[in-house]
């Protein structure tokens, strides 16, 4: 299949509409949307990333209104993170409303939803006038992709349409809260930290992603974000070991950043998790064998930097 390339969020809504998947961006990841409401649609995300079926979808929104197409009652917590953190990178877990496909919620009582905040994103779901079910646009397994140039290569071929934006802003995924379950609780660490919604509406817990419930949060037990390289990750750049093979990304320079083939030195957490992936995918275009990797302090972002790391050296 031709998969056409646009920069017009009214073009890609065409698609979707359609019952054809549309790739677009937002603040966090690129999305491989589908009209949540077309069963087929939604089944062929699945089959175009090679996505496990046991796996639930986000249900993409632009406007309140919506919510009540898809969620069959909003708890009072989620109220007040919604008028808080909507629109942004959070995504609540809901109880689900009937009308909601069960191949989107991978046959669970629950849905996910969220608010994106990216000008485009929201121009595209207003156009496409339904809610969108959208996972990150990859192919299952590897790094999420922050530029449209990372769907292309992925999905080129495989999907309907890409609308061009730039680099996405926050390069990590929005935050998975369940606001079913008192307190609510974290399954994946995001873009909005535990501190943040911890401010907003006091207790929070977050999962262990070890013990998480694999009915819970079925998406924590599949290895995710990680490159073709190896990586292994380090407290200090010292323990980096150079090598014509070798990658490094991390927060402090290693003694010598040249006898590295790849080397990336972030100036804070926000621009560490920005650049991430995107370094993954260039490490693998370069045929990195290993890329050593930083972790950081595991407060504010860091917590969903360190969650991402740990995630693509599980091996
Ligand atoms: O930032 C993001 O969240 C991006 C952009 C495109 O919005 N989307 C994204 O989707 O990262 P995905 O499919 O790659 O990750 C969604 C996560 C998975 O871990 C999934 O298991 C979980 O959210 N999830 C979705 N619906 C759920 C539900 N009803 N109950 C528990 N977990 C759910
Ligand atoms: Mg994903």
């Amino acid at each position: 299949m031709d998969t056409h390339l646009t920069t017009s969020p009214d073009e890609a809504a065409q698609y979707v509409r359609e019952g054809r998947l549309a790739a677009f961006p937002t603040e966090t990841v690129y999305g491989l949307g589908a009209d949540a409401f077309q069963p087929s649609a939604v089944q062929s995300i699945f089959t175009a990333k090679g996505r496990p079926a046991d796996n639930p979808l986000i249900v993409h929104l632009f406007a309140r209104s919506q919510l009540r197409q898809v969620a069959a009652a909003v708890p009072p917590v989620a109220e007040t993170l919604l008028n808080r953190f909507a629109p942004g990178p959070l995504t609540l877990i809901l109880p689900r409303a009937e009308a909601v496909p069960g191949i989107v919620t991978a046959g669970l009582g629950t849905v996910g939803v969220r608010f994106p905040v990216h000008d485009c994103a929201r121009a595209f779901l207003r156009a496409c006038d339904t809610p969108v079910a959208a996972p990150s646009a990859n192919r299952s397994g590897r790094p999420s992709p922050t530029h449209w140039t990372a769907v292309q290569e992925d999905l080129g071929g495989r999907i309907a349409c890409i609308l061009k934006g730039g680099r996405t802003e926050a390069g990590v995924e929005s935050t998975v809260l369940d606001c079913t379950a008192s307190p609510p609780t974290v399954l994946r660490p995001g873009a909005v930290s535990v501190e943040q919604l911890r401010a907003a509406v006091g207790a929070v817990d977050v999962a262990d992603a070890s013990e998480t419930d694999a009915a819970r949060s079925p998406g924590t037990k599949h290895r995710h974000y990680a490159p073709a390289a190896s990586v292994r990750l380090v407290q200090s750049p010292a323990a980096a070991e150079p090598g014509s093979d070798a990658a490094y990304i991390g927060l402090e320079a290693p003694a010598r950043p040249e006898a590295f083939r790849r080397c990336r030195v972030a100036d804070d957490v926000e621009a560490y998790a920005r650049d991430l992936f995107h370094f993954f995918r260039a490490c693998d275009r370069a045929d990195c064998s290993f890329i050593y990797a930083q972790v950081v302090a595991g407060e504010g972002l860091g917590r969903a930097l360190n969650d991402r790391l740990q995630r693509a050296a599980a091996r």
